[in-house]
């Protein structure tokens, strides 16, 4: 037979046998009759010297491209019998190990700040407390003008609230929520609103345009600032722990009176103590009741506003406001 259509079956033949190996021992004798150092390949290599001078060349190439089309094939067929088990006949199979342990998947969460909504939420509501919501988008009357705070006030600056028409603004507090939450209902009124509040501050560590409050309200007959200190105190308690201690510092908001400020007092490793301010607070105002037509004979209140990422920020150690807003993973996944 001429060397070239030896060389052509030679091809056929050795990758259709190549197919039908399965085992290791198979895949040996396919090996050493066709690739081996006595096999097909080196005797049609041999019979190179035969050939005529002018057609040599040809069948060089031709012998070449055998040996290679073979050792390739041989290559891969090892190479797929090994990744579906061993070779063995035993063994062969999908090239998956069902005794392996699962791939986790990772899935997400509720973010800390929600996470601690939900727990402020549920500590006032063993208190009696229900969740109240408003708009973030706001107009002035209730961001300002209900809760007394007058027209020349510098809190009204337009340098300080994001301000879309002269009527209309963010939101830069949640006391709004009280204001719409008593047009909407009579008293006894017993609420909190947490949710985002925004004010152009330049970001910084303890500073960003958007953050949030949680605004409580109660109003009933008879209710006294010993209620209202009691009620922060316990929710001080709840939250941080029990050996927290509150103090409550006089101060001024135009929604009421008297106002005072909350601290909470801290102990240092070092057992040093430090005061944090968390939030405003006091009665409300008769101003205020009047304007949503409370009876203020009958009824009096107290309101408190309090700092979400403040109080996130002390419990839990976070040195900077920002990691808080950054959506990263791997700050995330600790809480
Ligand atoms: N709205 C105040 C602020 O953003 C906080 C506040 C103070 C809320 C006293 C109140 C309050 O309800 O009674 O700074």
């Amino acid at each position: 037979m001429p060397l070239l259509e030896d060389i052509q079956q030679i091809l056929a033949q050795g990758l259709a046998k190549l197919q039908d190996a399965a085992e290791a021992d198979a895949m040996e004798a396919w090996r050493i009759k066709y690739l081996g150092t006595k096999g097909a390949v080196k005797a049609a290599m041999q019979r190179l010297k035969e050939v005529p001078r002018d057609r040599k060349r040809a069948a060089g190439q031709a012998a070449n491209e055998l040996k290679n089309a073979l050792t390739e094939a041989f290559e891969r067929r090892l190479a797929a019998i090994s990744a579906t088990g061993g070779g063995s006949k035993k063994a062969r199979g999908p090239a998956i190990d069902v005794t392996l342990p699962g791939r986790r998947r990772r899935i997400g969460h509720t973010h800390i700040i929600t996470q601690t909504i939900n727990e402020i939420c549920e500590i006032f509501a063993r208190m009696g407390f229900a969740v109240a919501t408003g708009p973030e988008v706001e107009d002035e009357h209730h961001n300002f003008g209900a809760l007394n705070i007058p027209l020349s006030h510098p809190a009204r600056d337009p340098l300080d609230n994001f301000y879309i028409n002269p009527e209309v603004m963010l939101r830069s507090q949640t006391s709004t929520v009280q204001i719409r939450t008593m047009e909407s209902t009579n008293p006894p009124v017993r609420i909190i609103s947490p949710g985002r509040v925004y004010r152009p501050d330049t970001v910084d560590a303890t500073h960003s345009f958007m953050f949030h409050q949680v605004e409580g309200l109660f109003v009933d007959e008879a209710v006294t600032m010993a209620d209202l200190k009691t009620c922060l105190d316990q929710f001080c308690k709840t939250y941080f722990g029990r050996d927290v201690a509150t103090c409550f510092r006089p101060s001024f908001f135009p929604f009421t009176e008297p106002s005072a400020e909350v601290d909470i007092e801290f102990h240092r490793p070092d057992s040093t103590r430090y005061w944090v301010e968390l939030g405003g607070c006091g009665m409300v105002d008769p101003n205020v009741l009047e304007t949503v037509g409370y009876d203020t004979e009958k009824y009096t209140g107290f309101a408190f506003g309090l700092g979400i990422e403040r109080m996130i920020m002390r419990k839990h150690h976070i040195p900077d406001i920002r990691l808080l807003f950054e959506s990263d993973t791997r700050f995330l996944h600790q809480f």
